[in-house]
């Protein structure tokens, strides 16, 4: 059996992942400090596949306690990084805190990887990290352009550290590029978790329609698009779920020490704020209570991927359509609200 460290295993990606782990062979340790995911998520992973799942809850800023996981499992074969802060907005107000949590946990991570040959090394990375791209679809060789936020920054700093580390050291390395994950397992077991107000478009959207928000705002409908409103690559959870068993089992695989390879994952299709709205409206049957607001900060105009490495290379195709991640979403808040 081969032993895979998840660190942000409680979070939203974390966990479904963990779930496509295990139904595919891989025995899954987790790493989750709770600071922004609940341990619930730990009963839905058992509920869907009958397996308890032990976490560590530990801060992988502390190098000492996080060493301790790999003396106490010297089989680990990987390790998939999903633990970080993603908050654009909160990265602005709080860019030291970004700075310390991101990178220091992923440092520690590849020194241990290192020192206990934890060879295949995944990093979760962003569409973020292109910016406003000149041309989309954006590929992996699209122009890295300067992060529009600190959070941005720790994702390309962060690629940069994993680049490098595989250049010095025999590790086996993946970044891979999430544009828009939404949506939930078909089962309703797990889902997102936002904390607070939350700031993606999607459990904007579904927090509307259950009433836990009277109203949402549309960021800006005055953009260069074909309906004024931004575009953006919404991607199932689960389709960026099982990416990750693939990217791990292709690392296994190849089994190229000191390597680094890219790879987008995003759906290819580009949808606009009021064409996801318009989705979601048909998919629930509901009259979604929105008002064109002002454009946010910060706001990339258009990114969609091409995926066709990913596709190519991985044997990836996504089995998630935008009414599926409508539906899963909105089924998994309405199982919130019970
Ligand atoms: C999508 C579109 C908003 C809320 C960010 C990070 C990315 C990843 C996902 C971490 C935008 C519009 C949103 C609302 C709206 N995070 N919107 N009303 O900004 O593309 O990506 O979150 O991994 O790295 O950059 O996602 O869902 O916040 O916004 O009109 O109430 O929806 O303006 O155009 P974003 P988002």
């Amino acid at each position: 059996m081969q032993t895979i460290l998840v660190t942000g295993g409680c979070g939203f990606i974390g966990a479904h992942t963990i779930v496509d782990l295990i139904q595919n062979g891989f025995e899954v340790i987790s790493v989750d400090n709770l600071s922004r995911a609940s341990a619930d998520s730990l009963l839905g992973i058992e509920k869907i596949t009958g397996k308890k799942i032990k976490n560590y809850v530990i801060d992988l800023t502390n190098k000492e306690t996080t060493e301790q996981i790999f003396k106490d499992h010297p089989s680990i074969k990987g390790i998939i990084h999903f633990a970080a802060y993603k908050a654009v907005g909160e990265s602005v107000e709080k860019p030291l805190d970004y700075y310390e949590n991101n990178l220091f946990s992923l440092i520690h991570l590849l020194q241990l990887a290192v020192k206990y040959h934890a060879k295949h090394f995944i990093f979760s990375s962003s569409c973020t990290v292109y910016g406003n791209p000149d041309a989309i679809p954006v590929t992996e060789q699209t122009a890295i352009k300067t992060a529009a936020s600190p959070y941005g920054a720790t994702k390309q700093m962060g690629e940069t550290i994993v680049q490098d580390s595989a250049t010095a050291h025999p590790l086996s390395t993946i970044l891979l590029r999430y544009f828009n994950p939404v949506g939930a397992h078909p089962s309703i077991a797990i889902g997102e978790l936002p904390i607070g107000r939350p700031q993606n478009l999607v459990p904007a959207i579904t927090q509307t329609a259950i009433g836990k928000l009277p109203k949402m705002h549309v960021h800006g409908n005055d953009y260069d698009t074909r309906d004024g409103s931004c575009i953006r690559d919404y991607i199932h959870v689960c389709d960026i779920a099982h990416a990750h068993t693939l990217a791990l089992q292709y690392s296994i695989k190849n089994d190229k020490a000191n390597s680094c390879e890219i790879f987008n994952l995003g759906t290819g299709n580009g949808i606009t704020v009021l064409e996801a709205i318009q989705a979601f409206e048909k998919v629930a049957g509901i009259k979604l209570n929105y008002e064109i607001g002002p454009r946010r900060v910060g706001d990339i105009v258009a990114i969609y991927a091409n995926n066709d490495y990913a596709v190519k290379k991985l044997g990836w195709t996504c089995q998630y359509d935008l009414n599926e991640m409508m539906r899963t979403a909105w089924e998994w808040e309405k199982s919130l609200a019970k």
